[in-house]
């Protein structure tokens, strides 16, 4: 029996790279349909790639019916992460600011960074295509955090670059006097995201309720 995934956003851009996935995939049937009239029955998960209007109601919908829910909305505020944790609370909540999988091994390499703390100074730059509407990315903000949280000082806000039709670029630079190293991820077009969308869902529809991450994704 497949997977039923009704999308929020599906006429958008991430939307169309879900559907055109999910038609190929035996496991998982994807709709389009989001509409007030739409029928509760027929969805096992609530996949949103909108905005964090489209989040809000998607997420109040997936409680509503007690349905699985992943997201990789970005921009939203510390209140939409409250909401996701409460949501937690009664059903299997995902949310991802990247949904590949070279960005959460490049988030396990951060701590690597912890030894030499003192020696460098640091910096993320993200690239995205021109009509991107938050900056920085959600992805420059999780890498941020975490590079914040292993180098244990301030570091610069994320330089954020919009041109051409990049997909997403994401580099943590560690500069030092002598030596400058870099490491770069580079999504080489939207299924990337679309298949780890599909991942998550797949494993949400198995879980019970709580928070989870791609992490827990790709341990399985
Ligand atoms: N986590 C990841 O791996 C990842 C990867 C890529 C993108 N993203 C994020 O995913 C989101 C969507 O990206 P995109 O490039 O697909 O954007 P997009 O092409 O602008 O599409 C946005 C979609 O959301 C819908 N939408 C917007 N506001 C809504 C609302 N209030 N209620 C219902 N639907 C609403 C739009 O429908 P209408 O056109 O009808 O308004 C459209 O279908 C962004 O936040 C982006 O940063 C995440």
């Amino acid at each position: 029996v497949k997977i039923r995934l009704v999308l929020s956003g599906y006429s958008g851009k991430m939307g169309q790279e879900i559907l055109a996935l999910a038609d190929k995939d035996k496991e998982v049937t994807a709709t389009t349909a989001w509409s007030p009239r739409f029928q509760v029955k027929s969805t096992d998960v609530v996949v949103d790639f909108s905005s964090p209007a489209g989040f809000r109601k998607s997420l109040a919908f997936a409680v509503k019916t007690q349905r699985p829910f992943v997201s990789g909305t970005t921009g939203l505020s510390a209140k939409d992460f409250v909401s996701l944790k409460k949501a937690a609370r009664k059903i299997p909540v995902l949310w991802a600011s990247n949904m590949s999988l070279g960005i959460h091994l490049l988030l396990d390499l951060l701590p690597t960074f912890t030894r030499v703390k003192e020696l460098f100074d640091f910096q993320i730059v993200e690239i995205h295509h021109r009509r991107k509407v938050d900056a920085p990315s959600g992805t420059a903000k999780t890498l941020q955090s975490q590079l914040v949280e292993a180098v244990d000082r301030t570091v610069s806000e994320p330089v954020s670059i919009r041109g051409g039709g990049v997909f997403g670029v994401h580099k943590v630079l560690a500069l030092g006097e002598e030596e400058v190293l870099t490491i770069e991820h580079q999504a080489l077009n939207r299924t990337v995201f679309a298949r780890g969308a599909l991942l998550a869902a797949k494993f949400c529809a198995r879980r019970r309720k709580g928070l989870y991450s791609m992490s827990d994704v790709l341990r399985g």
